[in-house]
């Protein structure tokens, strides 16, 4: 085969994984939704020299190298040496990415990046069986060190399970894209680069002292937000996001030191939600590592929603999304 190219779409939580446990698990479930517009391309093919290379696409169409330089970057390559292993693959692999959205803002583009690249060099090497088993490529695809990314492996509305072994943890799809026309408008504050990444905020939460209060009270839920999705009930998995999202930046806000991803632009938009909330129109928020805020409405509202968001000073723009299948091959 002389390539293969694969799309996986980022994704938002509804209930959020923040911190690993000590042998690298998360260390909470989490239920999330597929993005339709933010998608990564990733094309892998055999390489000239003997290494393997990662190259991204930015948005403007500048190719760069991924150099070695932060832990995500580490771990990318380490996957590529996971799966050549898994798959018994000696040769060297070229992987070249595109995201369709900005990466590194709070957008999960480590979910889309990560799941998108184990599953084309999963393809590349060989091994079909995995791919077309969708728990065994989720498992694989979280061992990148991206739990979020393998939420990203199903379509539509997906858990990833915890456990107490890495073969307890994987993901399942809870209902299909066409179950609900939810919709999901971010709102971008800021499309610069987080500071911090989160590989290295999920290390800070242990240093919280609020974490176990979040463990303890997020258990209750998860349950209503795997209800919610299954009764389409748009007020339930909003309360529930905007209470998970506050839930965690309380963590990241209370580490040592203290992560604070929200900006001006954030906090005038969360006002606006409650604000147009209060008028009648049926929006809430989700934030994930980042200062962009996931505005969550059902597609009837869509349109005033953008209309309105459009209109908040701090907004640079936005994107709609709408549930959508996970990775597949082109
Ligand atoms: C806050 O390390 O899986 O988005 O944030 O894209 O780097 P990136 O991914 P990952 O951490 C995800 C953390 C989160 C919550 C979530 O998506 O569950």
């Amino acid at each position: 085969m002389s390539m293969v190219t694969v799309t996986a779409p980022a994704n938002i939580a509804f209930i959020k994984y923040w911190g690993n446990s000590k042998n690298n698990l998360p260390l909470n479930p989490s239920i999330s939704m597929t993005l339709s517009s933010c998608v990564t391309t990733t094309t892998v093919s055999s390489a000239e020299k003997e290494e393997d290379l990662i190259f991204i696409e930015n948005e403007g169409g500048e190719v760069s190298e991924l150099k070695k330089d932060s832990i995500k970057n580490i771990k990318a390559y380490e996957q590529i040496e996971r799966v050549k292993n898994i798959a018994g693959f000696k040769g060297f692999l070229t992987v070249s990415s595109k995201n369709s959205f900005p990466s590194m803002a709070g957008i999960a583009s480590s979910a889309s990046g990560f799941c998108a690249l184990t599953s084309g060099v999963v393809l590349f090497t060989g091994l079909n069986n995995i791919f077309n088993d969708k728990k065994e490529l989720s498992k694989l695809v979280r061992l990148s060190g991206s739990a979020s990314a393998s939420r990203s492996v199903h379509n539509g509305f997906v858990e990833l399970k915890t456990g107490k072994s890495e073969d307890e943890s994987f993901a399942v799809e809870i209902a299909p894209p066409d179950h609900w026309s939810l919709c999901d408008v971010i709102a971008v504050v800021s499309s610069k680069s987080k500071k911090t990444p989160s590989s290295e905020g999920h290390l800070l939460a242990l240093t919280s002292p609020y974490l176990k209060t979040r463990i303890h009270e997020m258990q209750k839920r998860i349950g209503l937000v795997r209800e919610a999705i299954l009764n389409r009930d748009l007020e339930k998995i909003g309360i529930c996001a905007e209470q998970d999202t506050i839930s965690m930046h309380a963590v990241m806000m209370t580490s040592i030191p203290p992560l604070y991803y929200f900006t001006e632009g954030t906090m005038s938009v969360i006002h606006q939600v409650f604000k147009l909330r209060s008028s009648g129109l049926a929006v809430y928020f989700s934030i994930d590592a980042g200062a962009n805020v996931h505005l969550i409405c059902e597609k009837k509202d869509e349109k005033k929603v953008v209309e309105e968001f459009s209109r908040n000073e701090f907004v640079e723009k936005t994107i709609v999304n709408y549930p959508c299948p996970g990775v597949c091959q082109l």
